[in-house]
């Protein structure tokens, strides 16, 4: 169960340089599934901190959130297909066609290259986005239903999942049914919670909610023993996963 628990445990890698990127890989190998890069390290250390990452024999989860034409978003992410990538993602907002095309060409890609396509997955809204935000950009309409109507056009253009904050599992279930991957930052776990009586949502909660993947950063990074951390919260997952 163990095994299981860490297929589903992937570090953000929000670090700004190659050797801090490998010294946690270094570290964390052994309890984590998939290592995030997003935009701060791509940019800063571009396609050798994939190659390092898959070097030292673990995944990863390109955070790139492409949106653009969909010629351009589709042939950015074969491109994350040559790199070897697990994982990558899209802004759904980018519209059906976009992820369609993006889908289309990556499958040919890897068709031919006779490689496994990686999980592609579109983030809905992110989750530092208010019903205020959105009213700012002409969007009139709640969060609550622009996260299930998104996460449905990508299941739909074929993407194998969403990104989503925990509190919006239960509603893209709902409409995406069983099998379909719901990868959710913002998890705090049971023992970095410093009160009791704050609300968060721990690993536990997000799995037995129906989370597919979760994505940690500081409850790892800033603990002061951060591979104890990760085995705590390896443990939190695979005891949700039993139950
Ligand atoms: O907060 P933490 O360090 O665990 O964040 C890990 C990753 O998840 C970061 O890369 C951050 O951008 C993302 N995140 C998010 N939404 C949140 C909290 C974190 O997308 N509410």
């Amino acid at each position: 169960m163990l095994n299981e628990a860490r297929k589903r445990l992937i570090f953000a890698l929000d670090v700004d340089s190659f050797d801090k990127a490998q010294a946690w890989v270094e570290l964390l190998r052994e309890q984590v599934g998939l290592f995030k890069v997003g935009k701060q390290l791509f940019t800063r250390c571009g396609p050798q901190v994939v190659e390092m990452i898959r070097e030292l024999g673990s995944d990863v989860f390109l955070d790139l959130k492409y949106h653009d034409i969909p010629n351009t978003v589709a042939k950015a992410g074969v491109e994350a297909c040559r790199l070897g990538v697990g994982m990558f993602n899209v802004h759904a907002l980018g519209g059906l066609e976009m992820m369609q095309q993006t889908v289309a060409e990556v499958d040919a890609w890897c068709r031919d290259a006779g490689q496994t396509r990686p999980l592609m997955l579109a983030v809905t809204i992110l989750t530092s986005s208010t019903e205020e935000t959105l009213r700012g950009v002409g969007i009139d309409r709640p969060v609550t239903e622009m996260v299930p109507k998104l996460a449905k056009l990508a299941r739909d253009a074929g993407f194998d999942g969403v990104v989503a904050s925990p509190q919006e599992v239960g509603l893209i279930r709902e409409v995406c049914g069983d099998g379909f991957a719901i990868v959710t930052p913002g998890v705090r776990p049971a023992f970095a919670s410093l009160d009791d009586q704050k609300r968060v949502t721990t690993p536990a909660t997000a799995i037995a909610a129906g989370a597919s993947h979760l994505v940690i950063g500081r409850p790892i990074s800033a603990a002061v023993d951060p591979v104890e951390a990760a085995r705590l919260i390896l443990g939190e997952i695979a005891d949700a996963l039993n139950r």
